[in-house]
């Protein structure tokens, strides 16, 4: 086949109304937060996820933020993370003076390893902080039981698995708290954006006080009271209507998108499985119960040489891979807050062998062809062992 165009990694996906409800949203002259399209997307999330409420953030960073807050985490607290995940899993609480367990993941899903949590479990442990990988559920029965037994909170760091479910149930859905992301990588973007879902019916009225900066704001414009003023502690988590406006337009066409994104995973996973196995090459892993968000395809080569060549070898042919995560047990943060080198084995694997196919709605089939045989030309014995020219997620 003849030499395809440059393939980019990733590419905000946009569906045609987003600069038309973007207008809109500036003529309602509304354009802070709480307008028209911000109520609109909460209506969204409240019917279509059954969630007791939903409220847009600024970013799923935020929204963690604004979760630690809910919990009242104190310095000293532990809250269990993976160590395969973004910053933003653990910044949220260790903003708040929290010491962060890291607990390795299921080599699998790559999600936290839920029978390595129970001993991870302490007098001090507040949270556990489940990250669904590529929008493949966590093990959220023993989860869910190991919270209600020990009285800890759980929140599901969603940013990636927006519409996946675990036995039927959407994800974001199970802990107290739910955090999406709409940053543009996500499926559902709107250029930087999250959503806080409040599942725990008592903490509610205490999400939307600290969401609009420790004021009663929301209840005053709802008639609720007839003054506001300052009543806990907040910062100002909650987007301009201006994006609410294009979250909305995507909102409108999730189906769509998600249907072309299955589409796309389906695609790679039927071309590349026979390859990947006859190579030994891991493959994303989806248990039957569960409904994954079609949020990424990657692949595990065999070790981080082989990884670096795979990642050039694209490259050479205009098709950007990338990696992911860092093990953040041992990052510079994660050791000055107590993680080993080790410590979580198969994180520090995944950190160097797993690599990232371009996925993204505006794909076409015969640029998606063009990447699966530029891949089945790669030979392992290409490797060399040079750890260096990887790029960076
Ligand atoms: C697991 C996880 N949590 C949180 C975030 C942060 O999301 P945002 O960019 O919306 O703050 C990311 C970002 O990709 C992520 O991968």
């Amino acid at each position: 086949m003849e030499k395809q165009r440059s393939i980019t990694f990733n590419q905000p996906c946009l569906v045609g109304k987003e600069l038309v409800y973007i207008a809109d949203a500036i003529k309602k002259q509304h354009a802070s937060g709480d307008g028209y399209y911000t109520k609109a997307c909460h209506g969204f999330f409240e019917e279509q996820f059954s969630v007791k409420k939903a409220l847009l953030t600024t970013s799923c960073t935020h929204a963690l933020e604004l979760a630690a807050i809910l919990c009242d985490i104190e310095p000293g607290d532990e809250v269990i993370v993976p160590s395969f995940t973004f910053t933003s899993t653990v910044n949220a609480f260790v903003l708040r003076g929290a010491i962060p367990i890291f607990c390795d993941v299921r080599a699998d899903t790559k999600n936290i390893d839920e029978t390595l949590v129970p001993q991870l479990i302490t007098r001090r442990t507040k949270a556990i902080v489940p990250v669904h990988y590529a929008g493949v559920a966590c093990e959220m029965d023993s989860l869910l039981q190991l919270a209600k037994a020990h009285g800890l909170f759980l929140i599901e760091d969603n940013a990636q698995g927006i519409f996946g479910n675990y036995r039927g149930q959407k994800l974001g859905t199970f802990g107290d708290f739910g955090a999406l992301s709409f940053h543009e990588t996500k499926n559902i973007n709107c250029g930087e954006g999250g959503a806080l879902f409040i599942n725990n019916p008592n903490f509610v009225q205490r999400a939307e006080i600290i969401r609009e900066k420790g004021t009663n704001r929301s209840q005053f414009f709802r008639g609720e009271v007839d003054k506001y003023g300052w009543v806990d502690v907040g910062s100002s988590f909650l987007p301009s209507d201006i994006l609410a406006a294009y979250l909305w337009a995507q909102l409108e066409a999730s189906t769509e998108i998600n249907n072309k994104r299955k589409q796309i995973w389906e695609t790679y996973y039927g071309e590349l499985r026979n390859w990947a196995v006859r190579l030994g090459i891991g493959l994303p892993f989806v248990p039957e119960y569960v409904e994954q968000s079609y949020h990424m395809f990657y692949l595990v080569m065999p070790d981080l040489a082989s990884r670096t060549d795979f990642i050039k070898h694209l490259n050479k042919r205009n098709i950007k891979a990338v990696f992911h995560y860092q093990a953040l047990h041992n990052s510079p943060m994660g050791l000055k807050l107590g993680g080993k080198p080790g410590q979580c084995p198969i994180s520090e694997k995944m950190s160097d062998q797993l690599v990232r196919l371009p996925f993204y709605n505006g794909l076409t089939e015969l640029e998606l062809e063009y990447i699966c045989d530029s891949i089945k030309q790669f030979k392992m014995r290409e490797c060399s062992t040079s750890p260096k020219g990887a790029l960076a997620a």
